[in-house]
């Protein structure tokens, strides 16, 4: 009965929009909404109303941060956000990962009070973190971090990691994803550095473009079971000076249009309907208060049409962390005048009372209101919120967290994990005598990192004891697997029984770690693997035993000290859930390692070059030019098949201004295991107005090469991809040489226009 007046209430008021519920709860074909006529009904209060996003505690029983268990709307304080302060967007989660029946009736009584008790009705736009898979629903499947996603270097994964997870957060009656991170990762002291797809602009690009793709369905009125992106965090987020996280930035203008911004123009001209603002500061100038970055560069010279939300509490700071406003108030006038659109303010209503105030004071136009009011309504319409904002019926969604999306996690995790090192100790004999040790393998939170299950993603009780750690997926496979693990993460424990355990062994498989952290908590002191974990290795290696060296890891830890005592060493990131499976299978051989790295693993702490570096950063102390050594460069991966690259054949050695030529090379696979291979071209300029990197990476592509077989890969080279930004801030190319390089092959070319 109850349920029926409900949905009664539900039709009436969306019909007085001229909009129909669907009764299998995606959208319905209807006159689309009339927004100019929406805006026109608006009060200035409505309008800022729409421009407020709140965090989910401030309308739940309890206090922000310490909700009553388990968490509940309080009508209370969700009527006085809908009514009174006429509250456009909620976001994430009570610090919790839900059953899609709580997310359901959470979603779901927020939606109601907007349709029933909100004057026009409006439905509230729901945004998430939605980082590596739906992580805040419960039995959702967990992906790969996007750094482990971006070593498979196949963006078809990327896409159908993506496609699920906006399966699965639409399943909860969510439409928007605060994903993905476009920041690059120049720097591995930063704690958001596995959140990156690595150290390179094409790679982020042509990632964050297919992450897009997925989560959006290749289209900007993205279906039920797609959900809007949010390219974040706009711009230069990443390359905060001392790695710190939220510190200051100083970037060129020239380094910011070559390094930060192709991976946000990609997503921009892939439809991306929405942005988040860089909480840090550039060159002195916080990023939400400056309009050449928000206006300027986003709106006008990149054409972004979508909407501008900013980071957490990020208004407000602008006065109490960044100190450029003398107070709140002029805080949120230097945002809105900046271009935000809307603000995650997201604890109270200051925002709100502030931007009203400033109105009616005519400091801020009703007009400029419009705008930002006009991209938050397109947006709700394009998600087909108008139509209906209910969460689906559950049986609409068969498929979340299925056997068919775990397999593809799996997937995604066996092409992401990177073998570095390999004296042929792998793969593992199926009945060899294996001890597992280190902290991560024996854990399910390590290997998922932080965004899993809660916002640092530390937290075992939300582990899905049905997976696998990375003991466990041995374990399945041989028998004679066994555990002991003689250091936590950062103090050694009961190392002697490790050792005495290793003596008996056949080969140790060494599980090294860090603590999942993101943000803030994420600030380290020291790049290096701590004294620990590598004491661990030392005294293993004194038993004589081959050591596998396994590294689960928000970023690159220095081991440059345990490196030379290891007979192999694994990257695999944060492989998520099912990566212990997949880690397993590779390193037993029933899988072909295929990762390469996406960005440079550093050998010493203060030597983090990346690999397009200049040639002046190549020169070392003793006039050579070894000053990049690092463990291991970008796009370093071995797997256990014999490739050969042949020459490099050219279509031509000349190319004109409107031309192209054709590169292609031959890779031979002459060993026993299929291999899927990552061929990495790179250009070097030889002479330029501005200092060339020693290479760039200009296109890659990966096929699968069966064993005894080969394989082409074939590139097509414009001038495009022989430019670079000069000092008028254009993107040219200059006449002259230019070296064409893939593996170990060279070839040079005119570029004559
Ligand atoms: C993070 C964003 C995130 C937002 C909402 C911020 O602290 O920087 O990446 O989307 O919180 O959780």
């Amino acid at each position: 009965m109850k349920k029926s007046i409900f949905i009664l209430c539900l039709f009436l008021t969306f019909g007085c929009n001229a909009q129909k519920v669907s009764k299998k709860g995606s959208p319905a074909p209807t006159p689309p909404v009339d927004i100019e006529a929406l805006i026109a009904q608006m009060t200035i209060e409505e309008k800022v109303g729409q421009m407020t996003q709140i965090n989910l505690d401030v309308v739940c029983e309890g206090g922000i941060y310490k909700l009553v268990e388990p968490h509940h709307i309080e009508p209370a304080k969700l009527n006085e956000a809908i009514t009174k302060w006429h509250v456009g967007s909620v976001l994430n989660c009570g610090g919790h990962a839900y059953p899609l029946k709580q997310w359901h009736e959470l979603v779901g009584e927020i939606q109601r009070v907007a349709a029933t008790q909100g004057r026009l009705k409006i439905p509230i736009l729901y945004g998430i973190d939605a980082i590596h898979g739906a992580n805040y629903m419960m039995g959702s499947t967990l992906f790969p971090q996007q750094l482990g996603q971006a070593a498979t270097f196949n963006p078809e994964l990327v896409k159908r990691g993506a496609q699920i997870t906006a399966y699965e957060t639409r399943a909860a009656g969510i439409p928007w994803n605060f994903s993905p991170v476009l920041d690059v990762g120049r720097n591995p002291n930063w704690s958001r550095f596995f959140e990156t797809y690595g150290e390179d602009p094409l790679v982020c690009a042509t990632m964050g473009r297919a992450c897009i793709d997925g989560y959006q369905g290749h289209s900007t009125t993205p279906d039920a079971n797609h959900v809007a992106a949010c390219m974040k965090h706009f711009l230069g987020y990443s390359g905060a000076r001392t790695g710190k996280d939220r510190t200051p930035a100083i970037i060129s203008d020239i380094e910011l249009r070559q390094i930060y911004m192709p991976s946000f123009q990609a997503a921009i001209n892939e439809g991306a309907m929405s942005v988040m603002i860089n909480s840090g500061e550039i060159n002195g100038i916080p990023v939400h208060a400056n309009p050449a970055i928000l206006t300027q560069l986003l709106r006008n010279e990149m054409n972004f049409k979508g909407m501008a939300v900013t980071d957490w509490e990020d208004v407000m700071k602008l006065h109490q962390i960044h100190k450029v406003t003398a107070n709140n108030k002029e805080s949120v006038k230097a945002a809105v005048d900046a271009g935000i659109d809307m603000c995650m303010v997201p604890n109270d209503f200051e925002f709100a009372r502030h931007l009203i105030e400033l109105v009616k004071e005519g400091k801020v136009t009703e007009a400029r209101l419009n705008e930002s009011v006009r991209r938050i309504l397109v947006m709700k319409r394009d998600l087909g919120l108008f139509v209906n904002a209910m969460p689906p019926a559950l049986k609409d969604f068969p498929d979340f967290g299925s056997a068919k999306h775990q397999q593809a996690a799996r997937e995604t995790a066996e092409e992401s994990i990177t073998l570095l090192k390999n004296d042929g100790v792998l793969p593992l004999s199926k009945t060899s005598k294996v001890l597992v040790c280190g902290p991560a393998g024996y854990s399910l939170t390590l290997i998922n990192g932080a965004w899993t299950r809660t916002w640092q993603g530390t937290d075992a009780k939300y582990e899905d004891n049905s997976r696998h750690t990375i003991f466990e997926a041995l374990q399945v496979i041989n028998p004679n697997v066994t555990f002991s693990e003689g250091s936590t993460l950062d103090s050694l424990s009961n190392v002697d029984e490790a050792v005495s355990k290793a003596s008996t062994s056949d080969v140790i498989v060494v599980c090294l770690s860090e603590l999942p952290s993101t943000e803030k908590p994420g600030d380290i002191e020291d790049l290096r693997m701590p004294d620990a974990q590598r004491e661990l290795v030392k005294r293993l290696s004194k038993t004589g035993k081959p050591i596998v060296l396994v590294l689960v890891e928000n970023r690159p830890r220095i081991i440059h000290d345990i490196v030379p005592l290891c007979n192999a060493v694994v990257m695999a990131y944060q492989p998520g859930d099912l990566g212990s499976d997949a880690l397993a299978r590779i390193l037993i051989g029933d899988v072909n390692p295929s990762g390469k790295l996406p960005f440079t693993y550093p050998a010493h702490e203060q030597s983090l070059l990346t690999y397009d570096h200049k040639f002046s950063e190549t020169l070392d102390p003793k006039f050579g030019n070894t000053a990049y050594s690092p463990e291991w460069p970008f796009g370093f991966g071995l797997n256990y098949s014999t490739l050969t690259y042949g020459e490099l054949k050219l279509s031509s050695n000349e190319l004109k201004a409107n031309g192209s030529i054709s590169v292609s090379i031959d890779v031979t696979n002459s060993g026993k295991y299929d291999a899927r291979e990552s061929v990495l071209l790179f250009t070097r300029d030889h002479v330029a107005s501005i200092t060339p990197s020693v290479r760039k990476l200009r296109k890659f592509d990966k096929q699968l090469i069966k064993a005894g077989a080969s394989a082409t890969y074939t590139f097509t080279l414009t001038k495009e991809d022989l430019a670079f930004i000069n000092k008028d801030l254009k993107s040219v190319t200059e006449p002259g040489q230019f070296d064409i390089m893939i593996g170990d092959k060279v070839a040079t070319i005119n570029y004559l226009p």
